[in-house]
C-alpha cells in the first residue's frame, strides 16, 4: 500500500450531524436558548452511563477537581492513583491540598492493582482514584468493596472510557462520582470538555455550586461561596450530544481497530497487543502495544523508525512517580515496566483498514517474527 502522509494516533470522527447540531447552536443558541443543548447533552449522556445526574464542565482535569472537593477531601488527605495515567489524575488531587499515593497497575488491563492499592492504605487515605487506562476498564466490583471495608470515597477517572463496561455496568456509574473528557483526541470530542457524573445528589449539588462560582441557586446573580469556572458552552454541548448520539458506532469502530491489529499481530512474538479481560467491555481509546523479548529496549529505536516509515506512536504515559513534582515511595514494578517498553498504537476514527494492516506489517518487519 502507498503511503505518502503520516498516520497519526487519533483524530475525531465529524458527519454532517455534528456540523448541523453546532450551526443551530451557534445561531440559534442564545438568551433563553443559551442552555438547550448542555441540557440535553446531559441528559442523555446520564441515560447512556445509567447515572442519576451529569454535568458539563470544561475538561475532565475540572470535573475530577470538583468531584474531589464535592466528596471533602483537602488539606492532609491522602488518595490512592494508578502510577499510570495521564499526570491530569494526579494533579487534580494536588489542586485540593491532598497527596497522590502511587500505586502499581494490573497486567492486563493496566489498571490499579487493587491489592497493592489495599497496602497502601493509611488513616489519611480519604479515597481512591481508578483510571479506565486507554479505555479498559477497572475492577470496579473490588475497588467499591476495598472502599466500603475502608469507608473511602471513590471517584472515577473515566477520561477516555466512555462506553466501556464491566459487570454490566458502564464505567462512571460505580464511583461516588466520576470525570469523563470530551478532549480532542477523546472517542467523543467536544474540542475541549468533560462530564462530571454521580448517583449522589448530594455530591452532585455540591459539585455543581463549585462550578459556576458558587451562586446561590435562588438568586442565581449573587454568589454564596467562592467556586471555580468550570463551564461548557453551548456550542460544544451541541458538537458534544451529536457525537454521544453515534456513540455506539464510535466504540465499535474502535473496537474493531483493535481486533484487527490484534489479529494481524497475534503470531508476532516481539509484541503484545492490549485486549480485554473476561467480565470487561474495553472500548480500546487507544489499542497499545508493550515491546516483548530482543525489542523492550528498542522503544525509541522502533518508534523513531515507525515514523520515518509513516506511522507515529506516542510513548505509554510514565509512571507519575518519575516525574519531578512527585516522588518514588514504592517499586511498583509492573507500571515501571510497562511504563519503559509500551506505545500507544494509531488508533483514530478514520484510519482505514489497509493503514492498520500497514501499520501492522511495519511492526512484525521492525520488531521481527
Ligand atoms: C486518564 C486521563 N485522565 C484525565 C485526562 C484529562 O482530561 P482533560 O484533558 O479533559 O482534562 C485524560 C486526558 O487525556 C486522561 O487520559
Amino acid at each position: 500500500m502507498a503511503i505518502n502522509k503520516l498516520i497519526l494516533t487519533a483524530g475525531p470522527s465529524i458527519t454532517s450531524k455534528e456540523i448541523d447540531y453546532v450551526t443551530d447552536a451557534v445561531t440559534h443558541g442564545w438568551n433563553e436558548k443559551w442552555n438547550e443543548y448542555i441540557v440535553r447533552f446531559e441528559t442523555s449522556f446520564s441515560e447512556f452511563i445509567g447515572v442519576k445526574h451529569s454535568m458539563t464542565t470544561s475538561s475532565c482535569t475540572g470535573a475530577l477537581h470538583l468531584g474531589l472537593m464535592a466528596c471533602g477531601i483537602g488539606n492532609g488527605d491522602e488518595v490512592i492513583v494508578p502510577e499510570i495515567s495521564w499526570v491530569a489524575s494526579a494533579s487534580s488531587v494536588v489542586y485540593t491540598g491532598a497527596k497522590p499515593v502511587f500505586c502499581d497497575i494490573e497486567e492486563g488491563s493496566w489498571c490499579i492493582d487493587v491489592k497493592a492499592a489495599e497496602s497502601m492504605i493509611t488513616n489519611r487515605t480519604k479515597a481512591i482514584m481508578p483510571v479506565h487506562l486507554y479505555g479498559h476498564p477497572a475492577n470496579m466490583p473490588d475497588i467499591m468493596k476495598l472502599a466500603k471495608k475502608y469507608n473511602l470515597y471513590v471517584i472515577e477517572d473515566a477520561a477516555p472510557s466512555i462506553g466501556a463496561e464491566i459487570a454490566g455496568k458502564r464505567t462512571g456509574s460505580f464511583g461516588h462520582v466520576s470525570g469523563f473528557s470530551f478532549q480532542g483526541a477523546k472517542i467523543l470530542v467536544t474540542g475541549e470538555g468533560g462530564m462530571l457524573v454521580s448517583n449522589d445528589t448530594d455530591i452532585f449539588n455540591k459539585a455543581q455550586s463549585l462550578s459556576d462560582h458558587g451562586r446561590d441557586p435562588d438568586s442565581p446573580l449573587s454568589a454564596v461561596s467562592i467556586g471555580y469556572k468550570y463551564k461548557m458552552s453551548n456550542i460544544q454541548a451541541a458538537l458534544g450530544l451529536a457525537q454521544l448520539e453515534r456513540a455506539n458506532e464510535l466504540v465499535n469502530r474502535k473496537r474493531g481497530i483493535n481486533s484487527r491489529y490484534r489479529d494481524n499481530l497475534k503470531d508476532c512474538p516481539s509484541v503484545r497487543v492490549s485486549e480485554e479481560l473476561p467480565g470487561c467491555k474495553s472500548i480500546h481509546w487507544m489499542t497499545s502495544l508493550e515491546l516483548l523479548g530482543n525489542s523492550t529496549s528498542r522503544r525509541t529505536e522502533i518508534m523513531g523508525k515507525l515514523k520515518e516509515r509513516l506511522v507515529d506512536t506516542r510513548p505509554v504515559f510514565s509512571p507519575m512517580s518519575s516525574l519531578p513534582m512527585f516522588s518514588r515511595i514504592s517499586d511498583n514494578p509492573v507500571a515501571y515496566r510497562i511504563g519503559e517498553n509500551s506505545i500507544n498504537l494509531p488508533s483514530g476514527h478514520n484510519l482505514t483498514d489497509e493503514q492498520i494492516d500497514y501499520v501492522s506489517e511495519t511492526i512484525i518487519y521492525l520488531c521481527g517474527q
